[in-house]
């Protein structure tokens, strides 16, 4: 297949900029589709660390990246990003890094928006507060300012008298200062060219690599259970996550995300407010936290930590069209006796093997458990099937059974070549 989707197949942080990094290699486009720097996604090279939240991991290995329409920039968040990324020594020119003239902008506005709304406990997702969801809901009331625009001093002025005769009321609500519309006038115009450098209409560029015959990588930010359809609502993100977005949030048809790959943390985490059905509040998740260095890169939160839940990444497995998983942080069950994997659960004392809708019901799931023997030997940094330990095998072909995917690739360590592969998402 030509091009794989790289997604999160629980709540986010599985692991998707390691494998997009290492998959770059096998690629010639990168991809971002939704969300926006709301991610964040820790790749590890030798003794260099990079983190990125808006760049697609693709830059890292000097291939063409592309920001796509479903994403929501923030403009002074990509040029400090882009600025951060060069003082480590990567290259990004308008040649290697393109963002869609049709994505919309984050302003400071929403990011007000989001602050103030996680203050006031009743409304609190524990969101990242930059202004995502604010962003989200101007482009689908139809009044965001695009890339475009910012080539355009009277489309802008006009759009941002449109905007503030939304969000004046609100912010008065929320007893926020007025927003100076000149002054916002002043301060996209200031930093327009430095975004304009980049803007292209992405959906001819990626018609144009895909007809030459180039491979393309698109790469998920969150999680399918962060999906606003398909997820714990409202715990969620405000975009569609799952990889049918990759076609609608990067330009192409139904067929262009080609091979969706799962990244699949060996455990379950969360960050933020919900429903977690196996989460542990004992010395397992003290060790899943601590071993697996559960911290938040955008907001420094600790994550919350539980069991493998095999009956959340069945649901995931269906709602993507999963044709194969990568299976992150084995390593991290290094050394614990006994494993459980959630198969299922029990809703009012009947058994339910799926995540129901409804908010109560989904606080009202109780896990079943099947148990499985650890292992004691090492599996980090183990780079072949064969370095695996008997019971690290076993536990990975269970969760191949329970959620009915294969798993094409196994990461070790947090390095971009510990990584065991088993079948090459880009030829299956
Ligand atoms: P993303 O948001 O899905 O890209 O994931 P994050 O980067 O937010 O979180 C994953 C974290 O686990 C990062 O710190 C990675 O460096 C690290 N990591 C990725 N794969 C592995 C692995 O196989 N083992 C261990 N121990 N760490 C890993
Ligand atoms: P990556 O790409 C984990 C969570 C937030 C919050 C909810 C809504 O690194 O996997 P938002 O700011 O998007 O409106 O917050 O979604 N969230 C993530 N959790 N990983 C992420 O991204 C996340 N992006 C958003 O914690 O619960
Ligand atoms: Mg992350």
């Amino acid at each position: 297949m030509a091009n794989v989707t790289v997604i999160g197949a629980q709540w986010g942080d599985e692991g998707k900029g390691k494998l997009v990094d290492w998959l770059s290699n096998r690629a010639d486009v990168v991809v971002r589709y939704q969300g926006g720097h709301n991610a964040g996604h820790t790749l590890v090279v030798g003794d260099q660390t990079y983190k990125l939240s808006l760049l697609p991991s693709g830059v890292v290995q000097g291939k063409l990246s592309v920001i796509g329409n479903g994403v929501v920039v923030d403009p002074w968040h990509l040029m400090s990003e882009i600025e951060t990324l060069r003082g480590q020594g990567i290259a990004i020119t308008p040649e290697l890094l393109v963002v869609a003239d049709n994505a919309c902008l984050i302003l400071p506005i929403h990011r007000d928006l989001d602050q103030a709304r996680e203050k006031a406990a009743i409304n609190k997702i524990g969101t990242t507060g930059r202004g995502i969801g604010p962003a989200y809901e101007d482009k689908v009331g139809r009044r965001a300012i695009r890339v475009a625009d910012l080539a355009d001093r009277e489309a802008l002025e006009a759009k941002i008298d449109r905007l503030l005769a939304h969000h004046t009321p609100l912010r008065r609500g929320l007893g926020l200062p007025e927003v100076d519309a000149a002054a916002l006038l002043a301060d996209l115009l200031a930093m327009a060219p430095r975004v304009l450098e980049y803007a292209r209409p992405a959906w001819l560029l990626l018609d144009q690599q895909i007809k030459a015959g180039r491979r393309v990588l698109f790469e998920g930010a969150q999680g399918a259970l962060l999906d606003v359809d398909h997820g714990t609502y409202p715990y969620v993100t405000s975009s569609n996550t799952v990889a049918g977005q990759a076609a609608a949030g990067s330009g192409l048809g139904p067929k262009g995300p080609g091979y969706v790959l799962g990244i699949v943390k060996a455990y379950t985490t969360r960050v933020g407010e919900g429903p977690f059905p196996t989460e542990l509040f004992d010395d397992v998740g003290r060790h899943l936290g601590e071993v697996g260095r559960e911290v938040g890169t955008v907001t420094g939160r600790s994550r919350r930590c539980g069991w493998f839940d095999a009956a959340l990444v069945r649901q995931s497995v269906a709602l993507n069209g999963i044709a194969g998983i990568a299976l992150t942080k084995l390593d991290v069950l290094d050394g614990l006796p006994t494993l459980k994997i959630c198969t299922g659960y029990t809703l009012d004392g009947a058994a339910i093997g799926y995540l129901p809708a409804g908010l109560r019901a989904q606080a009202a799931l109780a896990p079943v458990y099947e148990e499985m023997e650890g292992w004691t030997q090492t599996t980090q940094g183990a780079r072949s099937w064969k370095d695996l330990p008997a019971n690290a095998v076993k536990y990975v072909r269970r969760i191949e059974e329970l959620i009915g995917a294969p798993a094409a690739l196994v990461s070790t360590s947090p390095q971009r070549d510990d990584t065991i592969l088993m079948r090459d998402p880009f030829h299956d």
